[in-house]
């Protein structure tokens, strides 16, 4: 209990601090809520063998959902940006594919990967997307688009609360999407399909 407590406590201080000193980039000033890395994690693909792609993992919130929700810990790729917090995060998914890197690279890095990725089942991401300039994120939205399997799902999360809207220019079309209200600030998980 007080080794969750001291932990939860050291990853928020590391946001304080990153958000800080880069308020777009690190996108939040606190780690997702139990409640926001849950509705994040319902999104897993139905095969266990496929690898499942997390953009923006910060210090592993959602991270943790993935895995609680049954993802292999073998099966996750995860690519954050910000070296502090990926040192945490090897530290706590030591079998995990965590890759330090800006996710707008996400092609190379995976193919320079020790375990070549060429696709996944899904992509589950943190990033602050609405801080980007629209044609920024449209060019990530594409390359996930490259990435993701036929039937896999791309998984966003925003404090922007409304309806979401088709992404990556048209690339990609909602399917279902919901309001976490417990979560600070609110957020809205949306689910898109190519
Ligand atoms: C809003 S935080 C979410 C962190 C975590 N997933 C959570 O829900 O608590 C966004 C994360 O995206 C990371 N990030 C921002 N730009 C990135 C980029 N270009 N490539 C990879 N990660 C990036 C930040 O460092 C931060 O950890």
């Amino acid at each position: 209990m007080a080794k969750r407590f001291l932990a939860a406590l050291n990853d928020t201080t590391l946001f304080v601090q990153e958000w800080l000193a880069n308020p777009l980039r690190t996108g939040a000033i606190a780690p997702s809520s139990r409640m926001l890395a849950a509705a994040m994690a319902c999104w897993l693909p139905t095969d266990p063998d496929s690898f499942v792609l997390e953009l923006g993992p910060g210090t592993g919130a959602v991270t943790q959902a993935l895995l609680q929700r049954g993802l292999r810990e073998d099966r996750l790729v995860a690519i954050e940006r910000n070296p502090k917090m990926a040192a945490v995060l090897h530290r706590r998914f030591p079998r995990a594919h965590i890759i330090t890197g800006d996710a707008w690279h996400m092609d190379t890095l995976l193919r320079d990967h020790a375990e070549e990725i060429h696709s996944v089942g899904a992509v589950i991401s943190s990033l602050p997307l609405l801080n980007f300039p629209p044609a920024e994120a449209d060019a990530l939205e594409k390359t996930i688009c490259a990435i993701l399997q036929p039937a896999g799902r791309f998984v966003q999360y925003s404090y922007h609360l409304g309806k979401p809207q088709p992404r990556g220019n048209g690339h990609f079309q909602p399917v279902a999407s919901t309001i976490v209200w417990r979560n600070l600030p609110p957020a809205r998980v949306s689910v898109y399909q190519k």
